[in-house]
Parts: structure tokens; C-alpha cells; sequence
């Protein structure tokens, strides 16, 4: 699978694609993580000490070269395969994941322009990367649509949008499950996060519903959560028993076997 995690600024993307990518790994798989935002963080929702985090090497842009055939298909040839830009640039986190950041934004930056070199770079890992079924990317998105706009998403199988019960991270998924299905993605999927009711729950079913956006899995906002952030550890490492954690290993299960609850009719159009 090549799933991307993206929805509103602070739903949870970055914790819930760390917790994934972990709980993929431990079930025997290999996982590649791959951090799109500029400031970038999963590292240590991956359980990378922070100081240590703050040191990674960045994937260089300089790699990647876009073109345009005559038909006006765009694709993005890489100097280098993504594996060999995982061998070298990967950082092992816990659980044998392997960590890519792309485009981390340097402080003596400012003022110097787009990151756009960035997310031809992610698009063309993704292309390029060879699929197996033991192999899962795990890239944790920026908030916002950018992504989407401009293709960085292109060649992800699954998009995992995370929702908080509030009206604009509603309105915030169901642009981006759009944006989404008009790129192409096959699976779109949303994931509820910080949800603390039943009331929570149904606000965000019947928006889904609404919209014809499969709800994959249901995270109870948790205290354990909230105390790992706090203390700058990663879930697994901080809480391991807690509800949002039991969720999501469940909902990985599912992922693996392909058998997340979905209506047809509502994806792979
Ligand atoms: N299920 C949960 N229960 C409690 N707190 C949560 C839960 N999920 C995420 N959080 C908390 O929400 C905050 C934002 O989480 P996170 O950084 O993962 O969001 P994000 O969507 O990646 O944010 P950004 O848009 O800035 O990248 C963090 O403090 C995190 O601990
Ligand atoms: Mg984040």
C-alpha cells in the first residue's frame, strides 16, 4: 500500500500516520515513512528522541526532474531509484521503519520561494517506488489541499483523511476527499480522531455519509495521547495500551487484509 495521511491543521495526521506506520512494521512488514511537511515532526511520533530528530538529513530536491509529454502527462524522473534515496537518506525509527523528510523548511530559508521542488520529489518517490505487498509507504501531508493541487499525491492507493467532530475539519475532508477522487486515488477513506461522544461520532458519520466518504475507523480523543505529545514521545512508546492505540491496530488489520468496511459505490470511480 502507499497510504498518505492528510486532513485539517492539528486533527491528529501526524500522530495517527507514526502510530500506522509503527503498528504496520510490527505486523512483519516494511514500512517507509515519509514526512511532506516542511515542518516536519513525525519523527517523533515515530519515537525518534527528538534531539536526534532535529539532526536527519533531509532528502535533497535536486534529484527530481519533472516533464510533459505532448498530451501534456506530467511525470517526474528521479536521478536516483527510491531505494537507493531510502538507503541513503532513510533514518531507522522503531520497529525497523524506515523515515524519509522531504522538504523540511531551514531557517536561513526565508524569503527564498516555493517548496515546490519538494513535492515533485514526493511524487516521484511514490511513482517510482516498486509495490510489493510486504512494502507500505506511510507519508504524513502538510494540512491543507496543496498536495492535492498540485499531484504530490498522485500515486498513493489510499488516502486516509483525518476528521475532528467540528464543522470546519468536516468541510476540510470533504474538499479534500474530492480533490482526492478527481486525482485518482482508488481508496478514500476518513478516519475520525479526538472523537469524545457519541454525538461526536454521529456528526462526523452523517457528514461522511452525506458525501459518500467511507468511515474507517473511529479514534477516541485519549489521555494517553495527549500525555505522549506532551512529553515528546511517540504513543507506542508512551501509551501502548490505550484505546486510540487498540483502534488502531485493528483498523491496520483491516487495511492489511483488504477488508476495510466500505460501499462500493463510494470509491474506485
Ligand atoms: N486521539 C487523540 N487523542 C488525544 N489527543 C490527540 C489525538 N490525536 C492527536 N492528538 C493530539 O492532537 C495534537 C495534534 O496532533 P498532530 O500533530 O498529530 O496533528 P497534525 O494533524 O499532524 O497537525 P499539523 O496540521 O500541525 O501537522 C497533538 O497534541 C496530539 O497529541
Ligand atoms: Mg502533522
Amino acid at each position: 500500500m502507499k497510504i498518505a495521511v492528510a486532513g485539517k491543521g492539528g486533527s491528529g495526521k501526524t500522530t495517527l500516520a507514526g502510530t500506522l506506520a509503527r503498528i504496520l512494521a510490527q505486523s512483519g512488514n516494511r514500512v517507509l515513512a515519509i514526512d511532506v511537511d516542511p515542518n516536519p515532526n513525525l519523527a517523533v511520533s515515530l519515537g525518534i528522541d527528538p534531539e536526534r530528530a532535529a539532526a536527519i538529513e533531509v532528502v535533497p530536491s535536486s534529484f527530481a526532474h519533472h516533464s510533459e509529454n505532448a498530451e501534456g502527462k506530467y511525470s517526474v524522473g528521479l536521478d536516483l531509484s527510491p531505494e537507493e534515496i531510502a538507503a541513503r537518506y532513510g533514518t531507522p525509527a522503531p520497529d525497523d521503519v524506515s523515515l524519509l523528510i522531504v522538504g523540511r523548511v531551514e531557517a536561513e530559508q526565508a524569503g527564498s520561494g516555493c517548496n515546490c521542488s519538494a513535492h515533485t520529489t514526493v511524487r516521484g518517490i511514490l511513482e517510482h517506488l516498486h509495490a510489493d505487498p510486504g512494502f507500505h509507504t506511510v507519508s504524513d501531508m502538510e494540512a491543507g489541499l496543496e498536495h492535492l493541487k498540485r499531484g504530490t499525491l498522485e500515486h498513493v492507493d489510499t488516502l486516509l483523511i483525518v476528521i475532528e467532530p467540528y464543522f470546519k475539519s468536516l468541510e476540510a475532508a470533504g474538499r479534500i476527499e474530492e480533490l482526492g477522487r478527481n486525482l485518482g486515488v482508488p481508496l478514500r477513506y476518513a478516519v475520525a480522531n479526538k472523537v469524545r461522544s457519541q454525538r461526536d461520532e454521529d456528526a462526523i458519520r452523517s457528514f461522511c455519509d452525506a458525501k459518500g466518504i467511507p468511515v474507517a475507523a473511529v479514534v477516541p480523543f485519549d489521555e494517553g495521547v495527549a500525555e505522549a505529545e506532551r512529553q515528546g514521545h511517540a504513543v507506542l512508546d508512551a501509551a501502548p495500551d490505550s484505546e486510540a492505540v487498540a483502534v488502531l491496530r485493528e483498523f491496520a488489520g483491516r487495511l492489511l487484509s483488504g477488508d476495510v468496511d466500505q460501499r462500493e459505490d463510494l470509491v474506485a470511480d
